[in-house]
């Protein structure tokens, strides 16, 4: 124990026991006088008891000596009487007050006259140098005459040596007494204070109260509790409102950054990465490509903002080809703002870890989208160890030991749990971009609980909506030991607790494209001319990752629907499917790519004599630009995802159409439809209800486009990127300031039982 802690405990238990001291040394003070006093008058009634005692005695011998003048005798019987250890000396006075007959001992200067007139039977204490004496003398009759007087001299000094006994016992008490209840006090104290900790720091955890922080336990505690539990929601209430009402952009997520975050390290995680360098042909030119991820989408604009570094798969051919050798590139590559960090996967790895365990597992798990999971060891064995790969990337990355890493998707379920052993502090936000599905559904994958015990090593673990959040809580309640705060929406679980929370995931507002886009009746002219339309037509679009889970098929059912029971439509109507290649290696979707393509020929062919075919299917990758040219152009987009997380598509229709028109279909099964209220709904497995709704789509009359385009996009406008981004950085700001805390009062504890 050093020497400034010795200092702080004793100066604490002093606080205690001086002034405990204090009361028990005046009590003792006020207590010795008293009893010394009441002991004194027990010992002299005591003794005047035994006065009259041996006075009784010995009259009646001594009246018949003295009546003798048998002068030896009466010495002798006084002799024998003051044998008695306290009785110290005997005379006899005759009644002329002289001293006839006394023991040696008895003070001649005492004599008989002080004695005289103090009436019979009269005592006096004094003191007789060298020692108190007790004087008492009673009246020795004869036939009804006083004859003379018995004078009893007991030595004092015995009560004298009991007082002071006694005086000592009383202090030894309240010393006794004094440290006893010191000890108590501190030790109850100490108990107190421990309890006091441990109920704060629940408190700041947020976790339930406990004791002692239960009103019920100590009832005396409440209004602390109350208070403190105010002051914590006045906090939170304050952090959470931050923004509310403000439009939230760059500037505002920065501030969020400065001022909530203090500057702190931002680190992302995703597998695919933002630009992606590819070379051309095989040539040493490279073209960089923006891939088609809604991932991507939501993400880089928040790291435009943040300035922090983005990991991901360097996952283009020419990729390597540009990095430094820390693996670093600046991006974007037209304006740098944030470090681009690229992981190196072989093809054997990516197969195992991304196609493999990731989209064969995981991705069909998740959608439940009637394709089958599959699950191989092997895969599995490429996840983990990717996973660790990206966690042993995070942490070279990171310059502090609490930054803030925003884990992204299904690709990463581990990492939080890889990171979070090796940056204990780290606050770890995860967001799973897929739906979760219910606990049965995700049962079927036979590391369910590596999955779940990986996802809480989070911080944060977000969902798009609350109905996932509830899957995921469902299912730890399933399939692990965990502790669950319902209402909190909490998972305790290894000691590490992780809020698992909605985030409705958007896009960037204003769209990047606002100040520079053509107008929207360029944009139609330039689509018509490219495609070869007749420039009559009314056009549909639809966006996509070639992906079964997307509902393409669906959808051109819809359409052949459509022209089927409505044959005005019959070249009126063309129906354009930008469809990114995506995961192409894997059997499912290049069987859905096949399917998509034959489908579309043969419904176009079924109406070749149309004055142009109904279906445009463009299986190719588009810059996000010039997606925005066919969203503007559009008169309705068509969503039908058979699940989907959210889908960003529906977002970035609503909001390329700053002319207020254009129609949303959107499929029921996306997150996307909890928010986006004025879209037409539909259920991509009825198709005859679906192509009703392209109908009513297409007929739509302009004020009611204008006034439902207007609603959805004041929605996306208000509940934007920035937003999305802000609310999970407050939420970790929020925490990290709780864990701060907590981590004090842990140093403080630690600190105090380490010393003793
Ligand atoms: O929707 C899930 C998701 O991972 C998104 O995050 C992303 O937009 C999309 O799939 C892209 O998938 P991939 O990275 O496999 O091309």
């Amino acid at each position: 124990m050093d020497l400034r802690t010795l200092f702080r405990r004793v100066g604490l238990a002093l606080r205690f026991i001086a002034p405990l001291t204090l009361v028990l040394a005046l009590l003792a003070l006020a207590l010795v006088p008293l009893v010394e006093s009441l002991t004194l008058r027990w010992w002299v009634t005591d003794l005047e008891t035994r006065s009259r005692l041996v006075a009784n005695t010995m009259q009646e011998q001594l009246v018949d000596l003295v009546q003798q003048g048998n002068g030896a005798r009466v010495r002798q019987l006084f002799r024998r009487a003051v044998e008695d250890e306290r009785l110290f000396a005997l005379a006899y006075c005759n009644d002329a007050g002289q001293i006839v007959y006394r023991t040696d001992t008895y003070p001649v200067a005492l004599g008989c006259n002080e004695i005289r007139g103090s009436g019979p039977d009269a005592h006096v204490l004094r003191q007789f140098p060298p020692a108190p004496i007790h004087v008492t003398w009673f009246p020795i009759p004869s036939n009804g005459q006083k004859i003379g007087t018995l004078v009893l001299v007991h030595d004092m000094s015995f009560v004298e040596r009991r007082t002071a006994d006694t005086r000592r016992y009383i202090i030894g008490f309240f010393i006794l007494l004094g440290v006893v209840v010191s000890l108590i006090t501190v030790f109850v104290a100490h108990l107190s204070w421990r309890g006091w900790m441990d109920g704060m720091r629940a408190l700041l955890r947020g976790e339930g109260i406990i004791q002692p922080f239960r009103a019920s336990a100590n009832p005396d505690l409440q209004p602390i509790v109350d208070e403190v539990k105010a002051l914590l929601r006045e906090v939170d209430h304050s952090r959470r409102n931050l923004g509310r009402g403000a439009a939230w952009n760059p500037d505002m997520l920065r501030s969020v950054l400065r001022n909530e975050l203090a500057g702190d390290e931002i680190l992302l995680v995703s597998n695919r990465e933002p630009y992606i360098h590819m070379r051309q042909g095989d040539s040493d030119k490279l073209a960089i490509r923006r891939p088609a991820s809604g991932l991507v989408t939501a993400m880089e604009p928040i790291m435009r903002a943040c300035s922090g570094t983005w990991i991901a798969h360097g996952s283009g051919t020419g990729d390597r080809a540009v990095v430094d050798r820390h693996d670093h590139i600046l991006v974007p590559p037209d304006n740098p703002s944030y470090t681009l960090r690229r992981v190196w996967l072989s093809e054997e790895e990516e197969r195992g870890y991304y196609y493999g365990f990731a989209n064969e597992g995981l991705w069909p798990l998740c959608h439940i989208a009637h394709v089958r999971p599959v699950f191989r060891t092997s895969d599995w064995e490429r996840y983990v160890e990717i996973n660790q790969r990206f966690a042993g990337a995070v942490c070279s990355e990171a310059r502090t030991e609490d930054p803030v890493v925003l884990v992204q998707d299904y690709h990463f379920a581990l990492l939080p749990r890889f990171i979070h052993e090796r940056l204990p502090k780290a606050t770890i936000i995860t967001f799973w971009h897929i739906p979760w599905p219910n606990p049965e559904s995700f049962g079927i994958c036979p590391w369910r609980a590596r999955v779940l015990d990986g996802l809480l090593g989070s911080t944060i673990l977000g969902f798009h909506t609350q109905y996932h959040c509830r899957n995921f809580i469902d299912t730890v309640d399933r399939y692990l030991e965990a502790r669950i705060e319902y209402e909190a929406s909490r998972v305790s679980y290894g000691g590490h607790r992780t809020s698992i929370e909605p985030y409705p995931i958007s896009i960037q507002w204003p769209s990047p494209w606002a100040d520079v886009q053509p107008a929207v009746a360029e944009c139609r002219r330039r689509v018509i001319e490219r495609e070869g339309f007749p420039g009559h037509v009314r056009l549909g679009i639809g966006v996509d990752r070639m992906d079964y889970t997307k509902g393409i098929i669906e959808r051109f059912h819809a359409v052949e629907k459509l022209l089927e029971t409505h044959p005005e439509y019959v070249g009126r109507f063309v129906f354009v499917q930008i469809a990114a290649p995506s995961r192409s290696s894997l059997d499912d979707y290049r069987i859905f790519q096949e399917e998509v393509h034959s489908l579309a020929a043969r419904i176009n062919a079924r109406f070749a004599d149309a004055a142009v075919p109904p279906i445009r299917l463009k299986a190719e990758h588009h810059e996000p630009e010039l997606i925005n040219e066919y969203f503007r152009a559009a008169d309705v987009c068509i969503v039908t995802s058979l699940h989907d997380g959210m889908n960003l598509v529906a977002k970035e229709f609503v909001a390329a159409r700053d002319d207020d028109q254009g129609v949303l279909v959107l499929s029921q099964f996306t997150g996307a439809a909890r928010e986006l209220h004025d879209a037409l709904p539909v259920n991509p497995y009825h198709v005859d209800q679906c192509a009703e709704v392209l109908d009513q789509a297409l007929r739509m009359p302009p004020d009611e486009q204008r006034v439902r385009m207007r609603s959805m996009r004041r929605l996306v406008q208000d509940y934007n990127v920035y937003r999305w981004a802000g609310a999970m950085l407050l939420d970790a700001s929020r925490l990290r300031q709780r864990q701060r805390i907590v981590d004090r009062i842990d140093r403080h504890r630690e600190r105090t039982v380490a010393t003793g």
